[in-house]
């Protein structure tokens, strides 16, 4: 049975969001060389006229430029936006104090006052689940954020998150994670069920494996950068499931490979934040959502993405 409390249900609500990792960041998704603000502001612009409302972004990205940049396009535009923001908890800022302050800084750098979800961004060896949930626990008293999440967290962190917000009577609101047709990870190890039994929404980063679910990318012609060593074996499998995305696309429409492979995330319950460098990219992904892959094609992509990489056993 899903328990979704009243606070939350705007979340369950959203079926597709847009990350913001790709705005000012150099090192990954190299920003000033294949994308600049005017690009960034054309993504941004289509993906709100598609109806998507919900953008993640974080402190670090682009060193707070991401969030900068946000802030600017919120002032100029009429339409409310749902904004998610997160904390990152550096080896320096692991007691629960640092986490209202670092929201503050993200408020400053958007000109919100609150945000609607604040994510812990990694867990750490080094900052208990109970320690940052207070810290956050002070973020919603003083009304800055709407919802709590936490990001990058095992079924046993969450759970502990989760019961430490309980005991103030503040609800898990997600937990955002990898997850993409490339990288099922979280149903394999009960995360994807257990957000669902708790009415966490789990959100999906990468839901495009960084590009490789475009169609684009294969050995021949690897993506620019880390992702290209990172991606050297991945590349080599993944020929056939981008073949049967295509077959599927041509029952919907003519839906690309990328609107499939959001689509399936929708269909498994996830929400899936895909980033875009430019207007193209955005108006792709957004046609991914209002619609839905028949049961019968889930299962194919399931089975054909099934063994595409080795899962931890938990
Ligand atoms: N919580 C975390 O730890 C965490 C980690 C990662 C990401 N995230 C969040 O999740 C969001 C999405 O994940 P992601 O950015 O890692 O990867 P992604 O959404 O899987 O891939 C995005 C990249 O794929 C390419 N692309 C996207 N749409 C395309 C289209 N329609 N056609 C062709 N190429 C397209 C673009 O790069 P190229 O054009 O260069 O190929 C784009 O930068 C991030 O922006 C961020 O908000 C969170």
């Amino acid at each position: 049975m899903t328990k979704v409390s009243n606070e939350t249900r705007f979340l369950h609500a959203i079926e597709m969001g847009l990350g913001a990792w790709q705005w000012g960041d150099r090192v990954v998704w190299g920003y000033g060389q294949t994308h600049t603000d005017k690009d960034i502001r054309e993504a941004f612009d289509v993906s709100l006229s598609l109806g998507i409302r919900f953008v993640d972004t974080a402190e670090i990205y682009g060193s707070g430029y991401s969030e900068r940049l946000l802030g600017q396009f919120l002032k100029e535009i009429d339409q409310p936006v749902l904004v998610a923001t997160k904390y990152f908890p550096w080896p320096w800022r692991i007691t629960k104090g640092f986490i209202p302050r670092a929201l503050k800084g993200s408020l400053e750098r958007t000109g919100l006052e609150s945000v609607d979800l604040y994510q812990i961004h990694w867990s750490s060896p080094l900052m208990s689940p109970e320690t940052m949930m207070e810290g956050m626990v002070e973020c919603v008293k003083r009304g800055w954020t709407r919802t709590v999440g936490v990001s990058n967290f095992g079924e046993k962190r969450m759970i502990q998150a989760y019961t430490t917000l309980a005991r103030h009577g503040i609800p898990l609101a997600s937990n955002q994670v990898h997850y993409s047709l490339l990288n099922r990870e979280v149903e394999k190890n009960g995360t994807l069920a257990r957000c669902k039994e708790l009415g966490i929404r789990l959100i999906a980063y990468s839901p495009l494996e960084k590009g490789l679910l475009t169609g684009k990318y294969s050995s021949e012609n690897p993506p620019p950068g880390v992702r290209g060593s990172q991606y050297v074996e991945l590349l080599k499998r993944i020929p056939p499931v981008i073949k049967l995305l295509q077959e599927i696309g041509l029952n919907h429409g003519d839906k690309t490979i990328s609107q499939v492979s959001l689509n399936w995330l929708i269909c498994k319950g996830a929400l899936p934040i895909p980033g875009a460098k430019n207007l193209q990219q955005a108006e792709q992904n957004a046609g991914g959502a209002g619609w839905k892959l028949t049961e019968e094609e889930v299962a194919k992509l399931d089975e054909a993405t099934d063994h595409i990489r080795e899962y931890s056993k938990t």
